[in-house]
């Protein structure tokens, strides 16, 4: 890892971390890439098992969700921005969990294997072409336990109809680089998972393109 945080992991701080779920979640989500939010709800409810790892975490929202009906769970929360493992670890402070601060384009500093990988709302974050930010699964890939599922949501937006609300979040997040993701398209995406698992669930919501992918070839 270069040791500098780029853009896209550097606004999660003391001061936005707690207006997350508020901002991001129940604003943009719904509202600018049309997925309600009980779709990642729903997959994380399904598919999060007994070791999860999660990368990208943020406030934890998901998984939060998803846990608080388990009484246990081994979890580990990888990002590449401390503030953010730290705020989700505290709220999931109950199961046990891992914390390590990892650039998810780098082999992941964590101990494996994982029953489930969650990626949410990750790779429309990182710098690169689709292709470079899919080096992701491969790392994914190398911790994921034998039966195991990663799964994951990006908003790929490109080649799409977005309406002026969305158009609006898409250029500014883009220009600050919060969201690094304008030239991101959902068959690239598609492409590069369906050539990594042999067993694959991709579906375009919105604009954002969700997948479930067990069986790595
Ligand atoms: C948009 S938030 C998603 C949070 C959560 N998964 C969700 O769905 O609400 C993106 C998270 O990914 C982290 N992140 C961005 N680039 C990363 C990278 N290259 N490696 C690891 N984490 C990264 C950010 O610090 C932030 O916590």
């Amino acid at each position: 890892m270069s040791g500098e945080i780029h853009a896209g992991a550097r606004y999660y701080g003391a001061l936005t971390l707690p207006l997350y779920d508020a901002a991001v979640l129940n604003i943009a989500v719904p509202f600018a890439w049309g997925v309600p939010l009980e779709v990642g709800r729903g997959m994380y409810r399904r598919l999060v098992g007994a070791r999860h790892l999660d990368i990208g975490v943020a406030t934890g929202y998901f998984l939060r969700k998803a846990m608080a009906e388990r009484d246990a769970g081994a979890i580990t929360l990888m990002d590449l921005n401390e503030n953010a493992t730290r705020y989700a670890a505290d709220r999931l402070k109950r199961f046990d969990v891992t914390q390590a601060v990892g650039d998810a384009l780098e082999p992941f500093p964590v101990e494996g294997p994982f029953d489930s990988i969650g990626m949410f709302h990750l790779l429309h974050c990182m710098p690169g072409t689709v292709a470079e930010k899919a080096v992701a699964l491969d790392h994914a890939i190398a911790v994921l336990a034998e039966g195991g599922v990663c799964f994951g949501a990006s908003v790929t937006p490109a080649g799409r109809r977005l309406n002026p609300f969305g158009r609006l979040v898409l250029n500014a997040s883009n220009r600050t680089g919060a969201l690094n993701n304008a030239a991101d398209d959902h068959d690239a995406l598609r492409a590069e998972i369906e050539r990594r698992f042999r067993d694959t669930k991709i579906e375009l919501h919105g604009v954002m393109t969700l997948w479930e992918a067990r069986e790595p070839r």
